[in-house]
């Protein structure tokens, strides 16, 4: 590593991340030490805030473009260079935790500023981003921002999306917009050199292993559907079960053959409904409406294919007396990075001694996404135990640094290219 370099990923303060972090924490903090943080809430807006201070105290430039994803940009010396970009999300699960995300967001302003701090040079401008709703907990699905950036799916086709309070899409994010005023506009779809994410592993591999640093190789595909279930409703107390119509039973039932249908002895399929509105929710009424989510993942392309497509035959058979209406709200096959950025993750870890190993990442990032339009890769630290999604999530302020300081050289080496 050049010497200016080793300067720059020097200057990676652990402390000033971490407390950095903690900071974020307290905004949308929950019982135990969680974090709810919905996409385009005023505690989005108030993260936004706090980033756009800390950038705005190095000179660096903000902007924003019209689905919201936040950008910092510390210039190149070849202005019309394509930017290399680092980033993740500051949005959070409902009962989330306090690194998913926010760390990827944090460890980028933490190298943009070590740079600075160090004075070096790149070739490239190199930007940070916070991309719009990338969990999906508030508005389906999940990694709206980076959809729209790499023009994977059109801003109209989310402007619509109702939250369970039914508040639409298009006023969460006219909120945000004009809470967060004076940054320069972007196009959406602007260029990318390359794009590197770092994050919590969410999984138990690094900390089993032993090693700090995680060498992403890809993203297991996944499918997404709301699947609506519709009866009638009627007296609990009167009416016989043979001449109901009701949907939450229907739904058991749906939810059952689904199980049937992604049931793997290796473990591997991933199946979830974690999402059910029941209509009208009341103990004494049989249920008229049900919409549930449904979450299938498996890192082979066929297979997730197969699962895919099974889905809807599997919940029709066993809708009973109710009709069915099954959307697909999301559809991703699996990913694999770039062998340059990979190389250059790993070669970074390996100069900076840090223990790694490749593994391939079982949740969703927007990584995936921006792999679709220029090279990417992916830097994970170990989470304890595995845990997120979950307010106990936690992991180490070294191995954060560790991270950040991978994610600061390997930025500094693809930025120069
Ligand atoms: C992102 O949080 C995912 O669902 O994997
Ligand atoms: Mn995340
Ligand atoms: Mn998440």
């Amino acid at each position: 590593m050049r010497e200016a370099h080793q300067d720059a990923v020097a200057r990676v303060s652990e402390e000033r991340l971490w407390r950095r972090l903690m900071e974020m924490a307290q905004i949308g903090a929950i019982p135990g030490n969680g974090v709810n943080r919905a996409a385009l809430s005023k505690e989005d807006i108030a993260a936004r805030k706090v980033l756009i201070g800390w950038a705005r105290e190095r000179n660096f430039e903000v902007g924003v473009d019209a689905i919201g994803n936040l950008f910092v940009r510390r210039p190149g010396q070849d202005a019309a260079a394509a930017p290399v970009i680092t980033g993740s999300h500051m949005d959070s699960q409902p009962r989330g935790g306090r690194f998913d995300g926010i760390f990827g967001v944090l460890a980028g302003l933490e190298a943009l500023q070590a740079m600075d701090e160090a004075g070096v040079k790149t070739r490239r401008p190199i930007e940070l981003v916070a991309w719009t709703n990338e969990e999906g907990g508030r508005f389906q699905p999940c990694t709206m921002g980076s959809a729209v950036y790499t023009g994977a799916r059109k801003l109209e086709d989310f402007l619509e999306v109702r939250d369970n309070e039914g508040v639409a899409l298009r006023d969460a994010l006219w909120q945000t917009l004009t809470a967060t005023p004076g940054l320069a506009r972007r196009p959406v779809n602007a260029p990318a050199a390359a794009y590197i994410e770092a994050h919590i592993e969410q999984g138990p591999l690094l900390e089993n292993a032993g090693k700090t640093i995680g060498v992403v190789t890809g993203i297991q595909g996944l499918r997404w559907f709301n699947i609506e279930v519709s009866g009638r409703t009627d007296h609990a107390g009167t009416t016989p079960l043979a001449l109901r119509q009701d949907a939450l039973r229907s739904s058991i039932q749906i939810i059952h053959a689904l199980h049937e249908l992604t049931r793997d002895a290796t473990d591997t399929v991933r199946f979830t409904v974690g999402r059910m509105l029941v209509t009208p929710n009341s103990p004494n009424s049989v249920a008229s409406h049900v919409l549930f989510s449904v979450d299938v993942r498996h890192p082979d392309p066929a297979t997730i294919a197969g699962l895919g497509k099974a889905v809807e035959p599997a919940a029709r058979k066993a809708a009973g007396p109710c009709a069915i209406t099954v959307t697909s709200t999301l559809h991703d096959d699996p990913c694999v990075f770039d062998p340059n950025v990979v190389d250059a993750v790993e070669r970074a870890a390996n100069a900076l001694k840090l223990p790694s190993m490749r593994l391939p990442s079982g949740a969703s990032h927007d990584a995936m996404y921006l792999a679709r339009v220029c090279p990417t890769g992916m830097i994970f630290v170990p989470c304890e135990k595995g845990v997120s999604h979950n307010e106990a999530e936690n992991a180490k302020p070294a191995d954060l640094a560790a991270g950040a300081r991978v994610l600061t050289a390997a930025l500094l080496e693809l930025a120069n290219k």
